[in-house]
């Protein structure tokens, strides 16, 4: 993935294509550790049981189709959402009471728990013609409308960006993200005011089909 984005990456005006992949690979990792610094595994592990009636054992079967898969999601925005959801910025009544009395360190822990989770595949349902569609709205937008190719912050293959914490979304429930894009679009969803409402922006200029198509087209991304 980090190859896609070398060619432009040019830090303190290095050309870093010029270097070997050993260096390149050895400041990658120190840019990257106070990004992702935090959260122990095993730790996390050890609090996820109760998530797992809900979530699935293995993070990525939800009990109900628009309960989301946590498996594979990147630390940070899974960090993120917790305190959200934990301090009220993200009101979902179904965990109520789920995060009571975790610390910052203990959400952490949870995150890189469900971070180190394979994540799942599924398949698309569309007919060829509704797929072909979304595959075009995902990446390269809406221009009439102005809405951003979704590939651009999420990655084409669905992966997000871990260092910046835009979310995975590949192999993601359908009816999920159905729900997300439409609770972002009638401004529901505000927990993207730190990106200065970047998706409640996306989802603006999307109508319900749309909606249904890009859900539809990100289950069977990878
Ligand atoms: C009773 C069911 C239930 C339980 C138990 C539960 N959750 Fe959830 N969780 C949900 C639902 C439903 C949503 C999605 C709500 C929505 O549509 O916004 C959600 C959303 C989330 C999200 C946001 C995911 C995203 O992609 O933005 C995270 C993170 C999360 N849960 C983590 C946890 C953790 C960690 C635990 C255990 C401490 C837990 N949940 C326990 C039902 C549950
Ligand atoms: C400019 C960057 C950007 C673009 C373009 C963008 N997104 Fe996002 N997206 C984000 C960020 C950042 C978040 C997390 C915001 C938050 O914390 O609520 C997000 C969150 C989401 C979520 C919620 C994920 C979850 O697990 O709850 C979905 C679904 C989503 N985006 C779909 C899309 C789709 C579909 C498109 C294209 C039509 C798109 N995004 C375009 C940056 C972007």
């Amino acid at each position: 993935m980090a190859s896609r984005h070398l060619g432009t990456f040019r830090p303190f005006g290095l050309n870093l294509t010029a270097l070997g992949a050993g260096v390149l690979t050895a400041m990658l990792a120190v840019m990257a550790t106070p990004a992702l610094a935090g959260g122990d595994a095993s730790l996390g592990e050890a609090q996820a049981a109760a998530c797992g009636a809900c979530h699935g054992q293995d993070g990525a079967t939800g009990l109900d189709p628009t309960y989301p898969s946590l498996a594979g999601q990147n630390e940070k925005y899974l960090t993120n959402q917790l305190k959200m959801i934990r301090d009220g910025g993200r009101v979902i009544p179904l965990m109520a009471g789920q995060l009571n009395g975790k610390s910052d360190a203990d959400l952490a822990n949870l995150a890189a728990y469900y971070a180190s989770l394979p994540g799942k595949v599924r398949q698309a349902q569309g007919d060829d013609e509704t797929l072909a569609k979304a595959a075009s709205m995902y990446r390269g937008g809406i221009a009439a409308k102005g809405v951003a190719a979704c590939t651009s912050c999420h990655n084409p293959s669905g992966g997000g960006n871990a260092l910046a914490g835009f979310p995975h979304l590949g192999g993601q429930a359908s009816a999920y993200t159905v729900a997300q894009l439409t609770a972002y679009r009638e401004g529901d969803r505000t927990t993207d005011e730190t990106f200065g409402g970047m998706m409640r922006g996306v989802a603006q200029g999307l109508t319900d089909k749309e909606i249904a198509a890009l859900a539809d087209y990100i289950q069977g991304l990878y």
